[in-house]
């Protein structure tokens, strides 16, 4: 029997592939959120295209099936108005969408915050403490310093870093300092004093958030590291074995005439030596990050710190 409806059926759009674009522009978006702004962006930009294009399709579906129920609706030569007028926002539209809606708002409401505690601080630049290495006086000129604190002091000993500090003499009537993080760059090892160090000299210095260890040391071969066999020169550049850059370094500030360590920074090289060293300066990168180059944006890519 054929359909007393006939041709007034609404023409539904058919499959298309727009929705599965959109939700891999927000995939793209959300991982890029957490790997890199340059990922999160090009997800943003495939959701906007994509979900342009579906919302195109569904409002274009939405007018064609429209019009024929309006034609049929529409009184015919020498006949009568339909015989109802169609009642424009029905009940169970009105319900639905209602249902819909309070339930976003309830999803947003218990998954926002936790979101946000979870996710935030990643993204959050936090500032590092500064470290009081005590008198300028305690760096002999020249000579590195196995230099060991609490980074944090609400951490305590577990916080305890180490940086090899090495006095430059003056740069343009400024005194300089070489302060290389002893933190390796390949998977993040203790890196050593590849020479001599004098253990039988340290000196304990008592600083504000509690006592920093200074031992002379004569590190002629370097900086080696024990866990692949990772080496560097006495700038910290990388000599051998897997790291992938010059080690890590501290600004450093003196205040009152002591030595003040601040935020760490990567470094990718470093050209020349001592005070005449010329050093670009890059954001802190993890462990096996690449800072410059095409690795720097092929391999590996990392959360922000
Ligand atoms: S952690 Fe230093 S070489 Fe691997």
């Amino acid at each position: 029997m054929e359909d007393p409806r006939g041709d007034q059926q609404p023409q539904l759009p058919g499959p298309s592939l727009w929705p599965v674009g959109f939700a891999v522009g927000i995939v793209c978006l959300l991982v890029g959120l957490v790997v890199s702004w340059v990922a999160a962006a090009v997800g943003a930009a495939i959701a906007i295209v994509f979900g342009f294009l579906w919302a195109r399709d569904v409002v274009s579906g939405r007018a064609a099936a429209r019009a024929p129920s309006e034609e049929a609706a529409a009184p015919t030569d020498g006949g009568e108005a339909g015989a109802e007028e169609p009642e424009r926002f029905p009940r169970n539209k009105f319900l639905e969408g209602a249902t819909l809606g309070l339930g976003a708002v309830i999803g947003g409401i218990v998954t926002l915050p936790v979101l946000g505690f979870a996710v935030l601080p990643g993204f959050t630049k936090q500032k590092a403490s500064e470290i009081d290495l005590g008198p300028i006086e305690n760096f002999k000129e020249g000579q590195y310093v196995v230099s060991t604190f609490v980074s944090e002091k609400e951490q305590g000993d577990i916080s305890r870093r180490t940086a090899f500090i090495r006095n430059n003499g003056f740069l343009k009537n400024k005194p300089s300092f070489t302060c290389i993080s002893n933190r390796c760059v390949h998977l993040g090892c203790p890196v050593q004093a590849g020479g001599p160090v004098f253990d039988d000299q340290t000196k304990n210095e008592r600083v504000a958030g509690g006592e920093v260890e200074l031992t002379p040391a004569l590190p002629a071969a370097g900086f080696i590291c024990p866990c692949h066999g990772g080496a560097y020169d006495q700038e910290g550049n990388r000599t051998a074995g897997p790291p992938v850059r010059a080690l890590n370094r501290y600004e450093f500030a003196i205040r009152n005439g002591r030595l003040i360590l601040l935020d760490l920074y990567s470094v990718a090289y470093v050209k020349g030596s001592g005070a005449d060293a010329k050093i670009k300066r890059y954001e802190l990168a993890g462990p096996g990050q690449h800072v410059d180059g095409p690795e720097a944006w092929l391999y590996p890519i990392q959360a922000p710190h």
